[in-house]
């Protein structure tokens, strides 16, 4: 591809995007360059969001598959129809490509999530026909890869159970961009956009969601607070709330509770705690709101 229509690329997707201007630029360049890569960063960092922007643009598949146990090589390739090799015996024609072979052929990104928990064998397989581009099916024949064929694989950092330890010699052959949370502008940006929470007391509630869900992440007993998804569901519930309760606002006597309630629903599942912390998703969650709406008020929304 051009470096101009690379320019004009980026600037397309970038009106897609809330932020995330420095992950776009180095992730399309990796891609640009023909290279796969892997995107390191916690849940709802906008990974899926970018990938889907761009391979839009690119007018190409987006497929995914969730990198666990029982991924075995066979459901990333893909397989004999049974019942027609018994009557046909086994042929290319009814072979029933999987996810790998599928973005080979179409000229997709295959997006592997939590790529690090599949089994070794797996990895071998993809690394293979990243390599080579092509790839040997049996009683197929060999497989090439259209030119935007590309692996994408995500790692959650935080995750370190049932987990593979990579090998070198796998990290050697991928690059890797590591994401980080979003600040808190682009997180309102988000939340606003995924809501359409636009009057006073939808401006409030995003202000507050955003702050509330950002404190799960810096709270000693989490070891990994609520992602951005969090805060979209806390205004969106809080909003039924309102209506519900007849709160207006942010400066009725009713929105404190509100919130806390909106907070609980869509917040404590979305917290995971530390091993050795002896307390509950719900009374972190009180913590940082007391600390938001009785100790520190001044912080919370103006009401
Ligand atoms: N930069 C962004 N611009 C607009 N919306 C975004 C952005 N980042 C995230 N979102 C919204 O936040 C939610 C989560 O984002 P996304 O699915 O991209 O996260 P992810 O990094 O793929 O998370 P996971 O690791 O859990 O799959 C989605 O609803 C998405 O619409
Ligand atoms: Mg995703």
């Amino acid at each position: 591809m051009h470096t101009t229509d690379l320019t004009e690329t980026r600037t397309r997707i970038a009106a897609k995007l809330v932020g995330r201007e420095r992950e776009l630029e180095l992730t399309l360049a990796a891609v640009a360059a023909g290279r796969d890569i892997v995107l390191e960063g916690p849940p709802g960092t906008s990974k899926t969001t970018m990938l889907r922007a761009i391979t839009d643009e690119w007018g190409i598949p987006l497929l995914f598959v969730e990198g666990n146990a029982d991924l075995t090589p066979a459901k990333l390739v893909g397989h004999h129809n049974p019942a027609r090799v018994l009557r046909e015996d086994y042929s290319a024609d009814n072979f029933v490509a999987g996810p790998l072979v599928e973005a080979m052929q179409t000229g997709g990104f295959l997006y592997i999530e939590e790529f690090n928990r599949a089994p070794e064998d797996t990895l071998n397989t993809l690394l293979a026909a990243m390599a080579d581009r092509s790839i040997a099916v049996p009683r197929v024949g060999s497989i090439a890869a259209q030119p935007t064929f590309r692996v994408i694989a995500s790692m959650n950092p935080y995750d370190n159970m049932g987990t593979t330890r990579l090998s070198t010699s796998v990290h050697d052959r991928l690059n890797r961009l590591a994401i980080g949370y979003q600040d808190d502008d682009a997180e309102r940006g988000i939340v606003t956009l995924r809501t359409d929470a636009d009057g006073p007391l939808g401006r409030d509630l995003t202000v507050d969601a955003v702050a509330l869900t950002r404190a799960t992440r810096e709270h000693p007993d989490v070891r990994q607070g609520s992602s951005v998804r969090g805060a979209i569901d806390c205004v969106l519930v809080g909003l039924q709330l309102a209506g519900l309760r007849g709160v207006r606002d942010a400066g009725d006597p009713g929105y404190p509770a509100l919130v806390y309630d909106a907070m609980v629903v869509s917040l404590s599942g979305r917290i995971h705690l530390d091993e050795a912390a002896e307390t509950t998703p719900e009374r972190v969650l009180r913590e940082i709101w007391e600390d938001r709406f009785i100790l520190n008020p001044a912080a919370a929304a103006p009401g």
